[in-house]
């Protein structure tokens, strides 16, 4: 199954929200929640997709050639590439009931891990999609990295039970969805998190700790006290807050401040293997990709996936033997054009 064969079926099956377009700019569905837009005027994941494009690549094949390595070492994993799928939460709702949350989790989970990737994976006020991805993340040797919702302490507390239990190898939790209108009011309450509540869910965690959703210096200073062991520079795509900057855009600053003492992901917009090598050359270590990944399993399951894995894994392979980097670690600012 090729990619493009891919979102063709997915174009069938996608529900009315989600146009299945051939890349994933944020323009067709711009503010359309339920659905995959944004909130607000709903520029903010269209920003993401540009800022990207904006930034060129400087080639230079006036280097050694050989074997380009995209392996990827984190928290004492090695992964094949930099590039991880990202949580996504209620996909019947935001993209039609061929799946839904426990699905979807099963087929990107176990597609992810035969690629030598890991999946995010969402949660949902529904407790059976934490359940049911801890267990898909553990049959997959921990493989997966489940993804919290800022909830009151009890709820998070009964959800890194979970997450222990199954072996994953990092926990994460996505601080922004305390943004989400449908996590307003809700029962557990989720939101805004103090620095010290956040540093008792990392120690009480025992687990690396990843804080998704982080997209100022300050902030990432917060996560680094409180004891993340990474951040993801995330604006939750446009769905938590109208009117952010992108990620490509604050990302150097965060390094800057943090990138020595921290993993430091990055996501939003970011489609190609082209700007996963961006993301590289301005200094994270790791990517993460989520609508597109949707996408790859409504239209062909864990085939679809794999397609989606391997276009990615081309493309990047072929960008740093262009740049004459051997390997991620050889990937520089200067390979790229701001
Ligand atoms: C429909 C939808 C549901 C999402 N659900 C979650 C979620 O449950 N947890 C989370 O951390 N992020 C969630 N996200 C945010 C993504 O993980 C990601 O941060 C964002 O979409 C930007 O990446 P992208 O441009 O590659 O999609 C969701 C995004 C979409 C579009």
């Amino acid at each position: 199954m090729t990619y493009a064969e891919v979102i063709e079926h997915a174009r069938t099956c996608l529900g009315t929200y989600c146009k299945g377009c051939p890349e994933c700019n944020g323009r067709a569905c711009r503010n359309q929640i339920p659905g995959p837009g944004a909130k607000g005027v709903g520029d903010t994941a269209i920003r993401n997709y540009d800022k990207w494009k904006e930034i060129r690549i400087n080639m230079d094949t006036l280097t050694a050639g050989g074997p380009v390595d995209t392996a990827c070492q984190l928290f004492g994993r090695t992964f094949r590439y930099p590039f991880f799928a990202g949580p996504v939460g209620a996909v019947n709702l935001h993209y039609g009931d061929k799946y839904n949350d426990l699905t979807y989790n099963d087929v990107l989970v176990t597609a992810c891990a035969e690629a030598g990737i890991a999946a995010f994976t969402g949660d949902g006020t529904n407790p059976d999609v934490m359940t049911s991805a801890t267990k898909v993340i553990g049959q997959n040797g921990g493989m997966g990295i489940p993804t919290v919702k800022p909830w009151n302490a009890e709820t998070v507390c009964d959800k890194m039970n979970a997450v222990r239990a199954c072996h994953a190898f990092a926990a994460a939790m996505d601080v922004d969805a305390a943004g989400l209108p449908f996590l307003k009011n809700m029962t557990p309450p989720a939101g805004n998190k103090s620095m010290e509540e956040l540093r008792s869910i990392i120690t009480d965690a025992g687990i690396p700790f990843i804080v998704k959703g982080i997209m100022t210096v300050k902030g990432a200073c917060k996560a680094r006290e409180a004891g993340a062991a990474a951040i993801v520079v995330s604006n939750h795509g446009g769905r938590v807050l109208d009117q952010c900057p992108s990620t490509a855009e604050v990302l150097p600053e965060i390094v800057a401040a943090v990138g020595n003492d921290m993993k430091i992901l990055v996501d939003g917009g970011i489609r190609s293997g082209v700007d996963i090598f961006k993301a590289l050359a301005i200094g994270a270590d790791a990517v993460m990709i989520a609508r597109p990944f949707v996408t790859a399993v409504y239209g062909g399951g864990e085939e679809g996936v794999a397609a989606y894995i391997q276009k990615l894994a081309a493309e990047l392979t072929d960008t740093m033997s262009m740049c004459g980097a051997h390997s991620l670690d050889e990937i520089t600012p200067d390979m790229v054009r701001l």
